[in-house]
C-alpha cells in the first residue's frame, strides 16, 4: 500500500518563549521536524507534505534539507488539527493511496508503531495511534469498544467519566487520503476551543458505519515538545536511547552519561569512548578506534584503530585514516590525514592533506586564511614538521621531506629536502649579566624619584 506522509508543522510554540518555531528547536543536533521525517521514511512515504504556518519560511527550508523532495503546504491562521490537514488536500489530490498524519513537534515516534498502524489499516478504514498515560492530562481520550474505536473526545470536552479514561490519542492518525479529506470536510467547530478538531473524523466514520481502531505505543514514543523543559526531556530520551544503542552494537563506552551524541552519530564495535566526548552531526567512527576524554568531534570520519584527544577538536571534513593519532590541544578542519600519521600535540591543521606516516610536531599550524581567502597546504607520506612550524598556505612539502622547529615555510619543500626558514641564533658572551644589571638600576632610579 502506498503513502502519503502529513507532517503539521504550524504550531507557535508560545510555551518555547522562542523566536524560533518550534518545530526546529534541535534534539541531538537536528531539529524537530527532522525526527518526526526520519521516523516517516520507515514507510518509504511516495509523498510528503510539511504544513507551516507561523515561521513558515525557515520550518519549509528545514523540511526540504531534511526530505529533499517535501511539498510544503500553508495554513495561513491556525483554526485546528483538521483545518491544518486539510491545507495538505490540494498537494494530494487525485492521490488514492493511505495518509499518515504525524506532529512535527513530536519526535520519537518508531518505525516498527508506524508500520504496526499501516498493518492495521487492512482490517479497519481509520487507524489512531493511541497509548496509556501515566498522567493522561489534557490528550483527547479514546473511547474503545472491544477493538473498535467509536470516538474521540478532547479533554475539553470531555465528561468526568470519559476524562477517567487513561488510554489517550497521540495524534497519529492512518486513512486512505480521499477518505481522510472528505471526512476533514465535514468536521465543525462546535466545541470548547471553538476548532476544527482532527479527532471528530472518528466519530464521523463510525457513525456511517466505517471501522475504526487503535493501535498502542509506549508513552516515551508519543513526547511532544512544548516548552524548554520537555526539549531537555526530549534530548535525554534521546541520548539515553543513543548510548544503549552504542552499547548493545558492541561500543564501550567507560561513563555512558557523559557522551553526547547526533541524531546520526555512527560508532563501529570495539570503539572506546572515554568519559565526557561530543558528538556534533555527520560523525562516523570505524571499529577499534579510541575516542579520549574531552574531545568534541562533528562532521568528520574517524579510521580504523585511530587514537583521538585526550582534548582534541575535530571539525567539518576532517577524514582520518587508520591508526592515525590525533592528540590534545589540536584541531582539524576540512583536511585529510593518512595512515599512521600523528598530529599530537598543540596543532592546527587547515585545508589539509598530510601524507601516511608523517608527523606533525608540537605547535604546528597551517596559515589556511590570509583573511580573504582559505589556501590549501599539501604535506606528503613520511615528511617530519618541526615543533612549531607555521605553514604558509599554499604550500606544499614533498614526500619524507623535513622542517626545522620554528620555520615559517612559505615556498614548496621538495621531496626528501630540510627546510629551516628562521633567524640563525647568535650567542653575546657576558651580554645577559649586562642587561640585567641596567635594567636594575633603571628600577632602582625610577623608585628613588617616585619617594
Ligand atoms: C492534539 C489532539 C489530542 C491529542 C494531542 C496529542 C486534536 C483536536 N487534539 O491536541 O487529541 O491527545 O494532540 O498531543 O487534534 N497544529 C497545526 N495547526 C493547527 C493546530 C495544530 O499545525 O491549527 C499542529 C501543532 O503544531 C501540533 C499538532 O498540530 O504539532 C497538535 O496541535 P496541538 O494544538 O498541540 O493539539 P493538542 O491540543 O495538544
Ligand atoms: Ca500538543
Amino acid at each position: 500500500m502506498s503513502t502519503a506522509l502529513i507532517l503539521l508543522a504550524a504550531g507557535q510554540g508560545t510555551r518555547m518563549k522562542s523566536d524560533r518555531p518550534k518545530v526546529l528547536h534541535a534534539v541531538a543536533g537536528a531539529p524537530l521536524l527532522a525526527h518526526a521525517l526520519q521516523a516517516g521514511r520507515a514507510l518509504s512515504p511516495e509523498r510528503t507534505v510539511v504544513v507551516t504556518g507561523h515561521g513558515g519560511e525557515s520550518v519549509a527550508a528545514a523540511a526540504h534539507a531534511a526530505a529533499p523532495g517535501v511539498r510544503i503546504a500553508v495554513q495561513e491562521e491556525r483554526k485546528g488539527t483538521a483545518h491544518a490537514v486539510a491545507q495538505a488536500a490540494p498537494l494530494l489530490a487525485g492521490y488514492e493511496g493511505d495518509a499518515i498524519v504525524l506532529y512535527g513537534d513530536t519526535p520519537f515516534i518508531r518505525p516498527e508503531t508506524l508500520k504496526a498502524m499501516r498493518a492495521a489499516r487492512a482490517t479497519h478504514d481509520i487507524v489512531v495511534l493511541g497509548f496509556e498515560a501515566a498522567d493522561p492530562g489534557r490528550y483527547g481520550r479514546l473511547v474503545m469498544a472491544g477493538d473498535s474505536l467509536e470516538r474521540i473526545v478532547e479533554f475539553k470536552d470531555a465528561d468526568a467519566e470519559t476524562r477517567a479514561l487513561t488510554f489517550c490519542n497521540s495524534g497519529v492518525v492512518a486513512a486512505p487520503a480521499p477518505l481522510l479529506f472528505e471526512l476533514i470536510d465535514q468536521v465543525g467547530n462546535d466545541n470548547a476551543s471553538g476548532e476544527y478538531y482532527l479527532t471528530d473524523i472518528v466519530g464521523l466514520a463510525r457513525g456511517r458505519g466505517l471501522s475504526a481502531t487503535a493501535v498502542a505505543c509506549d508513552e516515551a514514543e508519543t513526547l511532544g515538545v512544548n516548552s524548554r523543559a520537555d526539549l531537555a526531556a526530549a534530548e535525554a530520551a534521546f541520548q539515553a536511547r543513543a548510548r544503549g544503542a552504542a552499547m548493545a552494537a558492541g561500543v564501550t563506552l567507560v561513563a555512558p552519561e557523559t557522551v553526547h551524541f547526533a541524531f546520526d552519530t555512527e560508532v563501529a564495535r570495539d570503539t572506546v569512548i572515554d568519559p565526557n566526548v561530543v558528538f556534533g552531526p555527520g560523525v562516523r567512527i570505524a571499529q577499534g578506534a579510541r575516542i579520549r576524554a574531552f574531545s568534541h568531534l562533528e562532521g568528520c570520519q574517524v579510521g580504523p584503530g585511530a587514537v583521538i584527544g585526550p582534548y582534541a577538536r575535530l571539525r567539518p571534513g576532517t577524514e582520518l585514516a587508520a591508526d592515525t593519532h590525533v592528540g590534545n590541544f589540536v584541531e582539524i578542519k576540512k583536511s585529510r590525514v593518512e595512515a599512521g600519521a600523528k598530529i599530537n600535540h598543540l596543532s592546527y591543521l587547515g585545508d589539509a592533506s598530510v601524507g601516511a606516516r608523517s608527523n606533525i610536531g608540537a605547535g604546528t599550524i597551517t596559515c589556511n586564511y590570509d583573511g580573504v581567502s582559505k589556501h590549501r597546504t599539501e604535506v606528503g607520506a613520511d615528511v617530519f614538521i618541526g615543533s612549531s612550524t607555521m605553514l604558509v598556505a599554499p604550500v606544499t612539502l614533498g614526500d619524507a621531506a623535513m622542517t626545522g622547529s620554528g620555520s615559517v615555510i612559505t615556498q614548496d619543500v621538495e621531496p626528501g629536502a630540510l627546510a629551516i626558514a628562521r633567524a640563525r641564533q647568535v650567542n653575546k658572551p657576558g651580554m645577559a649579566r649586562k642587561l640585567f644589571d641596567l635594567l636594575k638600576s633603571r628600577k632602582k632610579n625610577s623608585h628613588g624619584k617616585a619617594e
